[in-house]
């Protein structure tokens, strides 16, 4: 009688939809343990998550229904487990999420006999993706999305026929679309307990102005001390997986303001313009909060060969009252060509006072009133309007040089052409 029971338990053999995938004493209490198994159905493997919780077993597909995080390795409380990438959570006995409106996952039966584990491949609960990202963010993926395919659909026609109507058509929409200056202002300057001039801005909202009456071109300024931008999580340090775009803190926190930067800086910008004051020899505190968030921009190519950043060049403004704007250039134009971002000529000015400048107060009047002659007062008060400030003359070679890029690879068509060739070179090596 005993041994008709236990044999009663066993899976049947004609019921092969119980997978064998190992011993019970391979997962502790508390633990969990990733494995392959094959669908009956479809025949093809899946990935799935066995958990231990007080010697109980329990199945639930090994991927998060969100972006594919391996939930065997989540942080499991009760029997609630935390996706470790994100933060989605499932319950391991049913694969529904414990709060209401969450996406859930499938889940599996279990048998264990004689101390072997037997999973069902046919779920029995099946998993629902019910979260609905807030607009901006969809709104934002889905608008990238598009541009990257229109942009592969003017590669495709480009590299058919040169003088195709299509390739026509954007350039006599080029000639008639005015440049677009994005100016993105990194100084923490506190405006509210007393407003004072900024060396960075000031020279920023110059080029601007500038660019904008004398060169014919649209341009926005932002100042990120007016955005509520969240920190960077360090997804990507768990998995470069895990670090995607848009970044997951602006799909979790709509009052997070970095979509103003990611929507402006792929989808609107030509030129992005960066102004960053000195502090203690490197950019601004602001200036990093932002670019870390930028690394799932710089990821994509990695993790997707997907290049969000598309003809368009950088150009930066460094100012401080004392030293080392080679290294603060060198560093921003290192992390821009990263991006994806080219140079025109000159793409960065400098300005920045010696080492024993200590008197700060006088940084801005001494910035607007440096001229070619020294010492000549006629000249340096005339500086601040006009181009006899040789700070400015800079910034003016700068920005002509940016635009004259811009024009250069958008005619070119060169990012599609470098994209596209590299493709076809790497699909070729790869037999695809
Ligand atoms: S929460 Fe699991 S992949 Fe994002």
């Amino acid at each position: 009688m005993k041994r008709r029971s236990m044999y009663m338990l066993l899976p049947s053999n004609k019921d092969n939809s119980y997978k064998y995938v190992g011993f019970s004493s391979e997962i502790p209490i508390g633990k969990s343990k990733s494995i392959t198994i094959k669908d009956t159905a479809s025949h093809k493997n899946i990935n799935i998550a066995i958990f231990n919780i007080s010697g109980r077993f329990y199945a639930i597909f090994g991927s998060c229904i969100h972006k594919g995080g391996p939930l065997s390795e989540g942080f499991l409380n009760g029997d609630i487990v935390t996706c470790p990438w994100h933060g989605w959570k499932y319950s391991v006995k049913n694969g529904k999420s414990p709060h209401k409106g969450g996406d859930s996952i499938n889940s599996y039966k279990v048998k264990v006999v004689n101390g072997k584990l037997y999973v069902n491949s046919f779920p029995s609960h099946r998993g629902k993706r019910v979260y609905k990202p807030h607009t901006a963010y969809s709104e934002l993926e889905s608008s990238v999305n598009n541009y990257l395919i229109q942009k592969s659909n003017v590669t495709t026609t480009y590299n058919t026929t040169t003088t195709s109507a299509s390739f026509d058509k954007l350039l006599h929409e080029l000639n008639n679309s005015k440049i677009r200056v994005l100016g993105i202002s990194t100084t923490n300057a506190n405006d509210e307990i007393a407003p004072r001039k900024s060396t960075s801005e000031s020279a920023l909202q110059f080029a601007l102005d500038y660019t904008k009456n004398k060169l014919n071109t649209e341009t926005i300024l932002i100042k990120l001390r007016e955005l509520e931008i969240k920190h960077c999580e360090g997804y990507y340090s768990k998995n470069a997986k895990a670090c995607i775009f848009p970044c997951s803190i602006s799909e979790m926190d709509k009052e997070d303001q970095m979509i103003q930067i990611y929507e402006k800086m792929i989808l609107w910008a030509d030129i992005v313009l960066i102004a960053t004051p000195i502090r203690w020899g490197s950019s601004s505190s602001l200036y990093y909060k932002m670019i870390q968030r930028m690394n799932c921009v710089q990821n994509q190519i990695i993790t997707n060969n997907k290049f969000l950043i598309r003809d368009k060049v950088a150009a930066f403004i460094i100012t401080g009252g004392q030293d080392n704007v080679q290294h603060v250039a060198g560093e921003l134009m290192t992390f821009w060509s990263q991006l994806g971002f080219v140079f025109g000529k000159f793409p960065f000015v400098g300005w920045t006072r010696g080492w024993y400048s200590e008197d700060t107060e006088n940084n801005y009047k001494e910035m607007m009133t440096r001229t070619n002659v020294i010492n000549n007062k006629d000249l340096k008060n005339k500086a601040k309007d006009s181009a006899t400030n040789i700070f400015y003359q800079d910034i003016i070679k700068m920005m002509v040089s940016a635009l004259e890029m811009s024009l250069l690879v958008k005619r070119h068509l060169y990012d599609e052409n470098v994209i596209n060739k590299y493709n076809k070179i790497i699909n070729s090596n790869s037999g695809t």
